[in-house]
């Protein structure tokens, strides 16, 4: 098994299985810390730093609990505008970088643009926890999910998946890698002009994923197992902030969107739904309630998880 001490966390596409079931067994051994909220001196004497050139909730704070929870420091900013990096200077990742990595012992960036942490982790000394890059790709959020369902199924094979919404988003894309380590088959639903690339496609393909497009949601939900859905009145990833407008509510259609209704009538009785949030209205709120939700629980572990891989890179939990 590869080890994780010093590792930079950039993308799923370099994870092979047993990266993951170790992520999963120190995920079990910290959970404790979290559930009964007494932290643990693990980490005391290291400092984590988070670089959020892109607004977040879950990811930026999980990250930095997660930290607090492990007895070590946090430091970083949320707004870059406040930053050189995001002001007349527009100071670049090395640059920015090269100071970072001496305030810190591991540096978890969001960034708007593909690949900026992959280009942080060229010049960092430090390892570089990827957040989320553009349309790139999202791996704490999805290391989250698969989690959430081991902990569920006590596997991650033999289980079919219905991915709806946006495939530009970096979530998809993690997917998709993950899909490769494990007997997943993926049924996917999009709206054209939120399609997946044909490269990314081919990728999924040359490593024998069983990769299933449909046109909508009701032509598959009796198949899956889990639920993944994902916004289709969308931000746009590449750029720092988008803004709220009028007109972005209650206009998801019918076919991106997962129902009440549905789950009741036409999916499987065990199915569960996981949405990395924020949502708009493609999952109505009414599904809360019911016994397939699992995305309030995907939250708590999204601290459980970031504690391990954060223990993991700094050497703490090999
Ligand atoms: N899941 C997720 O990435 O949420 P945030 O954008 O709030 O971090």
């Amino acid at each position: 098994m590869r080890s994780f001490i010093g590792r930079d966390i950039l993308s799923l596409k370099d994870f092979e299985r047993d990266d993951y079931t170790r992520i999963f067994e120190v995920c079990e051994k910290l959970a404790p810390h979290a559930h009964n909220r007494r932290n643990t001196d693990l980490c005391k004497d290291k400092t984590l730093l988070t670089a959020f050139y892109q607004p977040s909730t879950r990811t930026r704070m999980s990250t930095e609990a997660a930290m607090h929870r492990l007895g070590g420091h946090v430091l970083g900013f949320s707004d870059s505008k406040m930053t050189r990096a995001g002001d007349f200077y527009q100071e670049s990742i090395k640059d920015t970088v090269r100071m970072l990595e001496y305030y810190a012992d591991v540096i978890a960036m969001r960034h708007f643009q593909l690949g900026a942490p992959h280009e942080a982790a060229k010049y960092s000394s430090v390892p570089i926890i990827n957040c989320g890059d553009g349309w790139g790709e999202h791996p704490t959020q999805v290391l989250t999910d698969l989690y959430t369902i081991w902990r569920e199924r006590g596997t991650l094979d033999g289980l079919r998946w219905l991915c709806v919404g946006d495939h530009r988003m970096r979530t998809m894309h993690s997917i998709g890698h993950a899909a490769t380590q494990f007997d997943m088959e993926l049924d996917v639903v999009y709206p054209p002009d939120m399609a997946p690339t044909a490269e990314f496609k081919q990728e999924l393909r040359d490593r024998n994923v069983r990769y299933n497009e449909w046109k909508s949601t009701s032509e598959c939900i009796d198949k899956a197992d889990v639920i993944y859905i994902e916004p289709v009145v969308q931000a746009d990833y590449t750029k720092s902030r988008v803004d709220a407008t009028d007109t972005k509510k209650g206009t998801t259609p019918p076919e991106y969107q997962i129902t009440r209704k549905m789950m009741l009538e036409q999916a499987k009785r065990d199915a569960i739904i996981l949405h990395s949030l924020p949502r708009m209205d493609e999952l109505p709120v009414d599904v809360d309630g019911t016994r397939h939700a699992r995305y309030w629980i995907e939250a708590s572990n999204g601290v459980v998880l970031r504690m391990a891989l954060i223990a993991l890179v700094l050497g703490r939990a090999e």
